[in-house]
C-alpha cells in the first residue's frame, strides 16, 4: 500500500486530500503544527503528528511514497501587515521540507500554489504561461516556493506539481472551510446567512463586468482534491508540472450573495464598500492543462452545489466567527 504525507492536514484544504486519499486506499500520515488548522478536522484512519515543517528533518522517514503539501499561511492582509511570518513560514519551512525529502530520498512532492502568484492579469482565462506579477507577500512567497520546487525537479531528479488553485469552496465528508479570521467570500456570506454577521461588504459595484462586482472562480474542494490523486500519477522525475485549478467560469459577488439567499432562504443584507486595491475585475482559470495533463474533469460545477455543500458544513460545525 502506498503512503503518503499530508502536512496541513488538520486544514481545510489539506483535510478534505487526506480524507480522499484514505478513501482511495492509501495510508496517510497527516503532519500539522495546528496554527490554523483542527485536531479533529483530520480524517479517522490517518495517523496524526503535531510537528512543524520546520522541523522535517527530526520526522520525516524514506516510508513515504510521496508528500502532499498545504501546510502555509495563507492570508493576504496579515501577509502584508507581517511580510516576515510569510518568508519564514512558507519559503523559510518548504526549504526543510524539501531538504528533509532529499536527504531521506522521499522524491515525489504535489503542491498548493495560488492563482495570485498572477497578480492582476492581462488577460482572461488566465493560462500557466500567463506572466507571474504578485501583488502581496502570501502570492510572492508562493512564487518563491514554486521556484524552489522548480529547481529541486531540475537539478535533484524531484517529481513534482504545483497545483495554482483559484477560490476553493465547499465542503466534502464533514470537513469544511474554518478560517479564522475568515477572508473568504461564500463562508462569509454564509455567516451573514448564519446571523452571525451583519451584512456582506461588496467592494466596488462599477467594474467592468455584467453587474459591476468583481468575477472569480469557485472550485469544489471535492474536485480540487481529485486533481491531488491524479497529479500523484502524472508526475515525473526531473519534471516541475505547473497547472491551474479552477472552473473555467466566473461567478460574480452580487451570483454568489443571491445563491446564498436562495439556498439559505435568508435576507443577506449587503453593504457596499469602495473598491479594494489590487482587486482585479475579474480572475478565471483555463483549466486546460489540468485536463490534458491529469485528465482532471471538475464535475461539482453549479454554484448552488458549492454553496449548498458549505452551508451543510457551516450549520453542521455551529462554528462561530
Ligand atoms: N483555500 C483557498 O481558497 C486556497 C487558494 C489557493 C491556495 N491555497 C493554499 O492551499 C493550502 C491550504 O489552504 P487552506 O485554506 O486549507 O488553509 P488552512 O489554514 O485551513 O490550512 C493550512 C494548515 O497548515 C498548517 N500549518 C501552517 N503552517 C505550518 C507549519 N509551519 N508546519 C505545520 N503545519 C502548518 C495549519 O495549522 C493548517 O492546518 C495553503 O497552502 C494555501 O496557501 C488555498
Amino acid at each position: 500500500m502506498s503512503r503518503f504525507l499530508v502536512t496541513g492536514g488538520a486544514g481545510y484544504v489539506g483535510s478534505v486530500v487526506a480524507a480522499r486519499l484514505l478513501e482511495a486506499g492509501y495510508g496517510v500520515t497527516v503532519v500539522d503544527d495546528l496554527s490554523t488548522g483542527f485536531r479533529a478536522a483530520v480524517p479517522d484512519g490517518a495517523t496524526f503528528l503535531q510537528a512543524r515543517i520546520q522541523d522535517a528533518g527530526s520526522w520525516l522517514d524514506a516510508s513515504y511514497d510521496g508528500v502532499l503539501h498545504f501546510a502555509a499561511s495563507s492570508q493576504v492582509g496579515e501577509s502584508v501587515a507581517d511580510p516576515e511570518k510569510y518568508w519564514r513560514n512558507n519559503v523559510g519551512g518548504t526549504v526543510e521540507l524539501l531538504g528533509a525529502m532529499r536527504e531521506k530520498g522521499v522524491r515525489r512532492l504535489v503542491f498548493s500554489s495560488t492563482a495570485a502568484v498572477y497578480g492582476e492579469p492581462e488577460r482572461t482565462p488566465i493560462t500557466e504561461s500567463a506572466p507571474t506579477a504578485p501583488t502581496n507577500p502570501y502570492g510572492a512567497s508562493k512564487l518563491a516556493m514554486d521556484q524552489l520546487i522548480a529547481g529541486y525537479c531540475q537539478a535533484y531528479g524531484l517529481a513534482a506539481a504545483s497545483l495554482r488553485y483559484f477560490n476553493v469552496a465547499g465542503a466534502y465528508g464533514g470537513h469544511g472551510e474554518r478560517h479564522d479570521p475568515e477572508s473568504h467570500l461564500i463562508p462569509l456570506i454564509l455567516q451573514v446567512a448564519a446571523g452571525r454577521r451583519e451584512s456582506v461588504s461588496v467592494y466596488g459595484a462599477d467594474y467592468p463586468t455584467p453587474d459591476g462586482t468583481c468575477v472569480r472562480d469557485y472550485i469544489h474542494v471535492a474536485d480540487l482534491a481529485e486533481a491531488h490523486l491524479l497529479a500523484l500519477d502524472a508526475v515525473r522525475a526531473g519534471e516541475h508540472l505547473i497547472c491551474n485549478l479552477g472552473n473555467g467560469n466566473g461567478f460574480s459577488v452580487r451570483e454568489v450573495v443571491e445563491t446564498v439567499r436562495q439556498v439559505t432562504g435568508q435576507a443577506v443584507p449587503e453593504t457596499p464598500a469602495p473598491r479594494r486595491q489590487g482587486d482585479p475585475a475579474v480572475l478565471v482559470a483555463s483549466a486546460e492543462r489540468a485536463r490534458t495533463r491529469l485528465g482532471w474533469r471538475p464535475r461539482r460545477t453549479a454554484l448552488e452545489e458549492i454553496v449548498e455543500d458549505a452551508w451543510r458544513f457551516a450549520r453542521g460545525t455551529g462554528e462561530r466567527s
